[in-house]
Parts: structure tokens; C-alpha cells; sequence
């Protein structure tokens, strides 16, 4: 039997073993999945000793993102670039660290909008400079739009960000100030909202979009509620909007690959599935 797992610490709420369990029992797999709370100070011992409790890997969430990043033997380049690692495997005896947000953001991107979307697509607005914005911006720059705008509330985050990630970037970076944003949202052909604003239990992202494009796609990467106040916003201009569960499920997809063996395919029953346990908890 294959073993996988998700570490963090807290851990109860991650969504991740229904996941993988839908898989799994989709699949007719000899697998499991399970939850693992380790605390900080035991981070390093947990990832020396996994696999000899017969682990083939798994996921790794807050607060050990930055500690797996620094703790693998390998990274992916999506890693590399983002800074943080979520997915564990051993390969040929090595340690690899990928940040499969990067391929989950894009993934959903692409089969919300069907591919060859970005032909539309000069200008990209990004709104937060956290650790999702992060890998929403190392996906994007590698398709051929022209230019991609950070906006962050603390304008330094988005300096680093643009700093870190425009090294061999094949598409031009940029900060705007968050107060220059009605500026530059007539310009933005998408907008990605990667703050937690929006989030249930959080306030709103309040945007004035009455000057956005008129094909501009409205994305969010928050999931609860489904329906965040800026995609309802969005919506009522008349705007695309892409929502942010798909994410979720498209960035479980590598890892399940790599320690199982099968390709998963995210289906509307999976998506129905997350939805439904989302309500429940709300
Ligand atoms: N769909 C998915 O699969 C997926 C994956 C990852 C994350 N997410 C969601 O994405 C969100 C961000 O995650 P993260 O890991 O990037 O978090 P993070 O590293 O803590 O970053 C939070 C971001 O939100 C901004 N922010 C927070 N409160 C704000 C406010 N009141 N006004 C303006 N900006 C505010 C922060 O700005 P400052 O720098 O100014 O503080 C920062 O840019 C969370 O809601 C998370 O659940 C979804």
C-alpha cells in the first residue's frame, strides 16, 4: 500500500485528504492519505524520519512551506522561483520539493477559460504579495503577455516580489501602489485578487471596476465563500470571472501523480464534493 500524507500545524481543517481520498477510491488505488500535525520544532525530525514510517511523500502546509523549501535535497524550478515547497516526494533516493500552486493557479486558469486565452491579454493586474501571489505571478510570467502590475497594501512586499521574480522573466514586472489602482485597472485585460480580503470573516476587496475592460477576466484565489463580493462585482459589470476553488484542486494534482502513480482528473463530482464540505463548515 501506498502511504501519502499532509503535514502542518494546525492541520484539522485541510481539505486535502478528501481529496486525495476521492481519488484514491475513484481510482480503485491501495493508498491512503492522511493528516499528520507536527509543531515547528519538529518539523525536521518529521521529514528525516517519514520515510521509514513508509511514506512516499505528501503535502506541506502553514506554518512549513519556507522550512521544506529549505530542508529538500531538490526543488522543481516552479520552487525555486516561489520560495516555498508544498509537495513531497523521494526520487531515486533524493528528496524533491515542488510548489505545485504554480501548475494548480494555471491549470484552473486554463480550463476555466479554454487555452490560448492569453492571446487577449496584454496587461495583468495582481492584487497581494504574500505567498500565493507568489506562485500566481511565476505562472503567469511564463505566458506571452507583455507586462504583469504587483499591487500590494504594503507596497515593500511587492518590491520584493517583483525584485525575486524578474530575474529571467520573460515578461516585464511591475509594482503599482495601491492607491494608483484605478489607474491601472482600465489597462487590465485580468485581475487576480491573491489577498485574503474577501475571505470569509474578512472584509471585502472593494475595487472600482466600472473602468476595467469589457472583456477583462475577474479572478479570485480566496474559495469561501465560492462567490467572493469582488467576483459578484465583477459579475454585475458584466466581467468573466474565474473562482478560486479550482486552484485548490488543480494544485493536488502533481502530487498525487508522483506518489501514486495515475494522472487524477478534477471532475465536476470532485468539485461538488469540496463545495458541499465547504457549506457544511460555513
Ligand atoms: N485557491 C487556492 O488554492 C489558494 C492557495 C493559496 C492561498 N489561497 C488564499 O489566498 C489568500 C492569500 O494567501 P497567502 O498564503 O498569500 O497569504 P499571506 O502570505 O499571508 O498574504 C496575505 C496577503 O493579503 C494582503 N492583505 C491581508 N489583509 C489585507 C487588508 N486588510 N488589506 C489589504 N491587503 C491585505 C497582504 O497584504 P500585506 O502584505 O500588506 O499584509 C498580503 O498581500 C488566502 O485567503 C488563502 O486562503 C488560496
Amino acid at each position: 500500500m501506498t502511504k501519502a500524507f499532509v503535514v502542518g500545524h494546525p492541520i484539522k481543517h485541510s481539505r486535502s485528504p478528501l481529496i486525495h481520498g476521492y481519488w484514491l477510491k475513484q481510482y480503485g488505488l491501495d493508498g491512503s492519505y492522511e493528516r499528520i500535525d507536527v509543531a515547528p520544532v519538529n518539523f525536521g525530525d518529521f521529514l528525516k524520519s517519514f520515510r521509514s514510517q513508509g511514506f512516499a511523500g505528501g503535502n506541506v502546509t502553514i506554518p512549513h512551506k519556507e522550512m521544506a523549501f529549505l530542508s529538500v535535497e531538490r526543488r522543481t524550478a516552479q520552487a525555486e522561483r516561489v520560495g516555498a515547497v508544498n509537495t513531497l516526494w523521494i526520487e531515486d533516493g533524493v528528496l524533491w520539493g515542488d510548489n505545485t500552486d504554480v501548475a494548480g493557479f494555471m491549470a484552473h486558469l486554463d480550463a476555466s477559460l479554454g487555452t490560448g486565452w492569453e492571446q487577449d491579454v496584454e496587461t495583468i493586474l495582481v492584487l497581494g504579495a504574500g505567498g500565493a501571489a507568489r506562485a500566481v505571478v511565476a505562472g503567469l510570467q511564463n505566458r506571452p503577455c507583455k507586462r504583469i502590475f504587483v499591487a500590494n497594501r504594503t507596497l515593500s512586499k511587492a518590491e520584493d516580489l517583483v525584485r525575486d521574480l524578474r530575474r529571467g522573466s520573460p515578461v516585464a514586472l511591475e509594482t503599482a501602489a495601491w492607491e494608483a489602482l484605478p489607474r491601472v485597472i482600465p489597462h487590465a485585460q485580468l485581475i487576480v485578487n491573491t489577498t485574503s480580503l474577501g475571505m470569509a470573516g474578512q472584509p471585502p476587496l472593494v475595487l472600482d471596476l466600472s473602468r476595467a475592460p469589457r472583456h477583462a477576466v475577474v479572478a479570485d484565489i480566496v474559495y469561501v465563500p465560492l462567490e467572493t463580493p469582488l467576483l459578484a462585482a465583477a459579475a454585475a459589470q458584466g466581467l468573466r470571472t474565474v473562482d478560486g476553488l479550482g486552484m485548490l484542486l488543480h494544485q493536488a494534482v502533481p502530487g498525487f501523480k508522483r506518489w501514486f502513480g495515475v494522472t487524477p482528473e478534477v471532475t465536476p463530482e470532485l468539485r461538488a464534493l469540496i463545495l458541499a464540505d465547504i457549506e457544511a463548515h460555513r
